[in-house]
């Protein structure tokens, strides 16, 4: 029933497209957010043994499901596991696509009014008050934040509509070495400013005072965000991998390279933020208001401040391409849809609730629950419950309701491949990952 589908050209295509998905705002904006207010070092520590440990495995796990059912998470686990209901893993993955969107592209939206206030040299000599009003102000704006949050998701329909390997794959391919070498530059930078060591020492030195359970159930939700797990973004690039391709090199690669660049961005972050006399603690000022006043106080900070930006808003593009995607392709194989028709219904829905989150941020707004934002909800609600969740329920559907043979059979293609861990990668994902979700889950709802 169906023509031949798309998929990705090359290996190199397929790890540049999934590490797209992976590094986003989440590496840039929300890990060093995070960080800084769980105290640094421990929190560090905890998300990368939770990436190591957990991350590539259940990367893994996406991977196969994608790969060896060939198609969107509800048809791919449909393909697996037929007559079953396992299928509403996929709609879990969904809804939370959706969600992530929402929120993700009102962030989205800022780093283009940023490029817009670096270019037009909006930052020159204010002061961190300054700063911080005009991003409050910006908020409040009737016109400007929904502006850019449309641009942007107008950006992401228009590289979904050229399809996987003349869109994803294509763009993926140049703007993620991109980012990668102004990142280094941007550490270089922030490392040969006066008190530098000071920001080493808060990420890399751990203080396990600071460590309880929220900062535990943090640190999972955003090891699947940053690596944009449990949600089936993987379970559909998987559909596009080549049958020839490892799996198992592959997510290695995506998990270093997203590890690494969120390291990268807390060590630009920190030391800089230290450098100045800037709280950690600033939350989502870290980013959005610290950073511009930083560059102000650079030599060549004018220039430095424009490409931080750009490289925001890339990583943010190439990771909401991977999060519409994952909507169009359900959308035109289980509902037989046109791609452009679900490409447009898709921008619009997540619009529409986008828009709500952007509202949300107002003074005054009435979209604020208790002392939560609609905005923050859809970020706590998709990063500490429906991926983890989601991860769950991949990690069980994957270990202990299909067999043992077929996952090894496709991570090693057939048996053409060597790979040597997958029994323990195996005893990760039906023993290991369930117990720590749970684990976690329940230390949080004691404790929480
Ligand atoms: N991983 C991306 C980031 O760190 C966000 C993202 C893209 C995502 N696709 C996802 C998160 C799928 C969860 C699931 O910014």
């Amino acid at each position: 029933m169906n023509d031949k589908r798309d998929g990705f050209g090359s290996k190199l295509g397929a790890i540049a497209a999934a590490a797209g998905s992976a590094v986003g705002l989440g590496n840039i904006y929300r890990f060093p957010c995070l960080a800084g207010e769980n105290g640094g070092g421990a929190f560090l520590l905890i998300y990368v043994l939770i990436v190591l440990c957990l991350g590539i495995p259940i990367m893994m796990a996406e991977f196969y499901i994608g790969r060896r059912g060939g198609k969107n998470p509800v048809g791919s686990i449909k393909a697996l596991a037929p007559k079953s209901h396992w299928n509403l893993i996929g709609y879990t993955g969904i809804l939370a696509a959706f969600v992530v969107l929402a929120f993700y592209s009102t962030v989205s939206g800022w780093t283009l009014e940023y490029i817009y206030k670096a270019i037009t040299n909006y930052f020159a000599d204010k002061d961190i008050a300054a700063i911080e009003q005009g991003f409050t102000e910006f908020h409040n704006n009737p016109f400007r934040p929904y502006m850019w949050q449309v641009i942007f998701m107008g950006m992401t329909a228009f590289i979904i509509f050229k399809g996987i390997k003349d869109g994803v794959e294509k763009y993926t391919k140049i703007l993620m070495p991109a980012l990668f070498v102004i990142l280094i530059i941007l550490c270089v930078k922030s490392l040969t400013m006066d008190g530098a060591s000071e920001g080493l020492k808060f990420l890399f030195k751990p203080d396990f005072s600071k460590v309880n359970g929220t900062m535990f159930l943090a640190a999972l939700g955003q090891a699947f965000f940053s690596l944009s797990l449990g949600m089936g973004a993987l379970i559909t690039y998987g559909s596009y991998i080549s049958k020839k391709d490892n799996l198992a090199t592959t997510s290695l690669s995506v998990v270093v390279a997203d590890t690494m660049v969120a390291i990268l961005a807390g060590i630009i972050i920190f030391p800089a933020a230290f450098s100045f006399g800037i709280q950690p603690e600033a939350g989502v000022g870290l980013a959005f208001n610290t950073l511009p006043m930083i560059f102000d106080k650079m030599v060549g900070g004018y220039f430095f401040c424009i490409i931080f930006f750009i490289l925001l808003a890339i990583a943010a593009l190439t990771s909401t391409i991977s999060l519409l995607e994952v909507i169009v392709t359900f959308l035109t194989e289980e509902h037989g849809m046109k791609r452009n028709t679900a490409t447009w219904f898709g921008t619009l829905v997540s619009l529409f609730f986008g828009i709500f989150c952007t509202l949300s941020l107002r003074q005054d707004s009435v979209f604020v629950f208790g002392d939560m934002t609609f905005f923050d909800f859809m970020d706590k609600f998709s990063a500490n419950i429906l991926l983890p969740i989601g991860a769950l329920l991949i990690v069980i559907f994957v270990a202990w309701k299909m067999k043992k043979e077929s996952f090894y059979d496709e991570i090693t293609n057939q048996n053409t491949l060597k790979i040597a861990v997958k029994g323990f990668v195996f005893f990760i994902i039906k023993y290991v990952a369930p117990f720590v979700i749970i684990a976690i889950f329940i230390n949080q709802l004691i404790n929480g």
